[in-house]
């Protein structure tokens, strides 16, 4: 008991440390002990507390996430992306095809019976492309790719691809909107601000309240 306790303690300690360097290297905010240390993050990114980061996830550059209870797993995230509380995102699956879905059949920690590893087949990651906001809640389903600039409503399960630059909510996730007219969001598309660097995000910020103007001037 008091061994595991120390152990625990140390592995805290260990990360607590391993983070304050790697925020260093990345310019990163980082709320959160539980994020896997395989994570790859571009700079500039924010973890609140209370969210989990399962291993070989990346993060895009100044996307952040919110916590409490958000747990990112086998996701990659583009840059700019916005992730509220409650958010899950690439939920592992359990194999329902076999007798039981109880993972006693595939993993030793469950029970006596087998040694062999994680048999359940791994769908593809979670893709958020950049500039996404996913809502309060909202769940991501393995294997979705989720558009540049795309919205995800509060309380969405999103089970299907989502267009760029669109609006979807509700359970299954179904489009309800979008950001923009048809020929705009071509023009965001091919324009690709979030691969601008930082000088010429400064030299149009002012543009970007302002679609007309954003659209118009010169790159
Ligand atoms: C999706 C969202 C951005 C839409 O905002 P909006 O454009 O102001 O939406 P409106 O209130 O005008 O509603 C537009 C339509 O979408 C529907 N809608 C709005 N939010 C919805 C949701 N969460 N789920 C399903 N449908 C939703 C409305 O019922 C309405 O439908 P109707 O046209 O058939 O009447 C917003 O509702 C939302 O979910 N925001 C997330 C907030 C959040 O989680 N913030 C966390 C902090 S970052």
């Amino acid at each position: 008991m008091l061994l595991r306790y120390l152990k625990k303690q140390l592995s805290n300690i260990y990360s607590f440390i391993y983070w304050v360097i790697k925020s260093y290297k990345y310019n990163l905010i980082i709320d959160s002990l539980s994020i896997s240390k395989d994570c790859v993050f571009e700079g500039d990114n924010q973890v609140r507390s209370g969210v989990t980061i399962s291993s070989g996830c990346r993060l895009g550059k100044r996307t952040y996430i919110s916590g409490p209870n958000t747990s990112i797993n086998s996701a990659t995230i583009g840059r700019y992306c916005s992730i509220a509380m409650g958010v899950k995102l690439g939920l592992d699956e359990h194999d329902y095809t076999k007798i039981s879905t109880h993972p006693f059949l595939y993993s030793s920690k469950f029970g006596p019976f087998t040694k062999q590893k994680n048999s359940v087949q791994a769908k593809n990651n979670v893709i958020l492309k950049d500039d996404v906001w996913i809502g309060c809640n909202a769940i991501i389903m393995r294997g979705v790719t989720i558009g540049k600039g795309a919205v995800v409503a509060a309380g969405a399960i999103v089970t299907k691809d989502v267009p760029p630059y669109s609006i979807v909510g509700g359970i299954p996730a179904k489009v309800i909107g979008q950001r923009f007219d048809d020929d705009t969001i071509k023009k965001l598309i091919t324009i690709d601000w979030c691969g601008w660097n930082d000088s010429i995000i400064l030299q149009k910020f002012d543009n970007f309240h302002n679609k007309n103007l954003f659209l118009n001037s010169k790159n």
